[in-house]
């Protein structure tokens, strides 16, 4: 690592303080007076400023919980209300979160302490692969890890992998057959042994659970894997077979190419950040590049917020060596000299799978003092706005998660003052991909305006989950029909909890692009479809959205931290008999305060699910808004 460290500033501790609160606040609770004293002393910054860090995150927080159930959209439009009234019945005490990253599996049900860590086995014979990515392991793919390790042959290899995203088939259990990976799935633990013996006796195909080959299915095939190439084939921790399928050529392509050819590569590309605001990466990585300074830094945006998302979890688990080579690629691009990946708190499975990744990059000396480039993790406290990455920003360096006002950009003046790119996980991802494979063979997929592919998660009341990455174009009800199914659906939110909702017929007309969601009104946000069934309560979400923004404002600016609490109270009455003369007016006037003056996204788009929500289904609300705010 080069360069000077930033200038000490007790205004701005580390993002140290967060982890020595949190494990503070896990061992012995909140800390009193004469104890933050201390911690402040030991981080060298202020009382008031520990005080102001442990009253800002909610992993600082205290409860009883004995449990916590997830309470974002996915598992709400799974029912997770309905789990909560179950465990509350039986004696537990539930805490609530927003989203574990398990969108397809929900409502997620999260206990302390449960972390597993996936059984493997090495063996020259038979080579058997199972998902290993969080989302496997809540289908139950430990238990068939368990039960296989007592039926597979002496010899043979249990080799844990990402996962495909096909997730109907999961747990899926795949094994190398001539060449070949056939699969079967979804397994229960009690029907491993048949499996394995149909193999042994080659009898495969006609076991009940036979898919045949993963590869050649067509929910598989017809996708065009760039980012999620590498997912599900090996083992993400050996870092030989990543190399066997390209991972780290992308950079020696960068190397040979120099920062020049890097951006332009990007150019020709087209790639769009992934986190959500679609910001054309060339532009961002030369504006850092073209700054001096002996510091500079590289920041992964992991924070993966909306609930409905998890492709940049899938990726850290699934192969995490292709952040770390984005990263890489950027940092040789703009002269960075550290990186720091900024990952939610919530995906512990992500961490130590990212760690490991980390540690054997050093041990290979693609990172460390060799290589002039370091990746530490950092973990998030529960915050939804610090995934904004100024925000972010200020997170890492031991404060408040509040948003900054820009100019500067990060790019000039981002983490400690320094030169900084931030970009989402997948964006890195697919930078990486495209220096591998080339940015004429990405470009020429896609529309004018959105090049490439596009992850799409879809979860929610859908009876076919997936995770699928495809060109941009089409429309979004061809990717429902060909990877999933739009039957029992009644609504889809596009793009996070900041994105609009659609009807479900609707999808039909929408092309799958920026361009085309931002043409229908919404968003593409980081690609989460979340699809409402039968039960989808349009008063009830926009309530819920609503108080999730006034929980998770930072404060900083009084459209947002006013404003969603002011929504919050008019939307409970709008439409019931507490609804008082004159609701609508100032619901839509906050609308056009809130949408035009807001610091950052989250007051800025806030109203997009309420609008779109009340536009389609006005009924629910007293009738409709009208621009003047009167009842159409
Ligand atoms: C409230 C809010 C939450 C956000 N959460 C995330 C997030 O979880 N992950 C992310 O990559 N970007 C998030 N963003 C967008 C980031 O501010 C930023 O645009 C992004 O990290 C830039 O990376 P990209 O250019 O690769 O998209 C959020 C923005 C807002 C306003
Ligand atoms: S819009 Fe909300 S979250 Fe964003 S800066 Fe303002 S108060 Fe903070």
């Amino acid at each position: 690592m080069s360069g000077s460290l930033p200038v000490w500033d007790p205004g701005r501790p580390g993002h140290e303080l967060l982890d020595i609160l949190k494990e503070e606040v896990r061992t012995k609770g909140k800390p009193n007076t004469a104890r933050i004293h201390e911690i402040a002393e030991l981080t060298g910054t202020t009382s008031a400023k520990v005080r102001g860090v442990i009253g800002y995150y909610s992993d600082l927080n205290t409860d009883d919980s004995t449990v916590h159930v997830c309470v974002g959209e996915s598992c709400r439009a799974r029912g997770s209300k309905s789990i909560i009234t179950e465990l509350e019945n039986s004696g537990e005490v539930v805490g609530k979160i927003h989203c574990a990253g398990l969108c397809t599996n929900g409502p997620a049900v999260i206990r302390e302490n449960e972390e597993v860590i996936p059984i493997s086995k090495d063996g020259d014979g038979l080579q058997f692969f199972l998902s290993m990515d969080s989302l496997s392991m809540s289908y139950g793919a430990e238990s068939i890890a368990q039960s296989l390790l007592d039926q597979i042959p002496k010899d043979a290899a249990l080799i844990r992998t990402g996962s495909r995203g096909l997730f109907h088939l999961e747990p899926m259990l795949e094994v190398l057959v001539n060449e070949k990976r056939i699969g079967f799935g979804p397994l229960d633990a009690d029907e491993t042994l048949s499996v394995v013996d149909s193999i042994t006796n080659i009898s495969h195909s006609s076991h009940p659970k036979y898919i045949g080959e993963v590869e050649s299915l067509e929910e598989f095939s017809s996708q065009n894997r760039f980012a999620t190439q590498r997912i599900g084939i090996a083992d993400p921790l050996d870092i030989e077979s990543m190399k066997k399928l390209g991972a780290y050529s992308g950079y020696s392509n960068a190397k040979n190419l120099g920062a020049e050819g890097v951006l332009s590569e990007l150019k020709k590309s087209g790639l769009r950040g992934r986190g959500g605001a679609g910001f054309p990466t060339h532009f961002k990585w030369k504006a850092a590049a073209d700054e001096k300074s002996s510091i500079k830094y590289v920041v992964a945006n992991a924070d993966e917020g909306d609930a409905g998302t998890f492709i940049d979890r899938m990726i850290m688990e699934g192969d995490p060596h292709l952040l770390i080579e984005g990263m890489l690629i950027c940092a040789e691009t703009t002269g960075a000299n550290q990186g720091l990946v900024y990952l939610r708190s919530e995906y512990p499975q992500a961490k130590r799978i990212l760690q490991s990744a980390i540690d054997s990059a050093r041990e290979s000396n693609i990172l460390g003092a060799e290589s002039g480039f370091d990746i530490t993790i950092a973990n998030g406290a529960g915050s939804y706005v610090c995934g904004e990455e100024t925000a972010l920003l200020e997170s890492l360096e031991g404060r408040r998660g509040e948003v900054r006002a820009r100019p500067p950009y990060p790019t000039t003046s981002g983490l400690y003052g320094q030169p900084t790119v931030v970009n989402n996980v997948l964006t890195f991802a697919i930078a990486a991909a495209i220096l591998r494979e080339g940015s004429e063979l990405y470009s020429s997929l896609g529309t004018d305006s959105s090049r490439g592919t596009v992850v799409v998660q879809i979860v929610g009341a859908t009876n076919r989950p997936a995770c699928v990455e495809v060109p941009f174009g089409g429309t979004i009800g061809d990717v429902f029909a060909n990877f999933s199914s739009l039957e029992g659906v009644k609504a889809v939110q596009i793009g996070g909890p900041l994105g609009s909702v659609f009807r479900a017929k609707e999808l039909h007309d929408i092309e799958l692009s920026f361009e085309g969601l931002d043409s229908a009104g919404g968003i593409l946000g980081h690609g989460g479809f979340v699809a409402f069934g039968d039960e989808f309560d349009p008063h009830r979400e926009v309530v819920e959205w609503m108080r999730f923004f006034r929980d998770e404002s930072c404060g900083k600016c009084t459209p947002c931290r006013i404003g969603t609490q002011r929504a919050l109270e008019l939307l409970t009455r709008l439409g019931t008999e507490n609804e008082k003369e004159g609701d609508r007016v100032l619901i839509t006037d906050l609308d056009d305060i809130m949408t035009s003056t807001s610091l950052c996204a989250l007051g800025g788009l806030a109203m997009n699910p309420v609008r779109s929500t009340i536009e389609r289904w006005p009924s629910k609300f007293g009738g409709h808004l009208t621009p003047k705010g009167g009842v159409k």
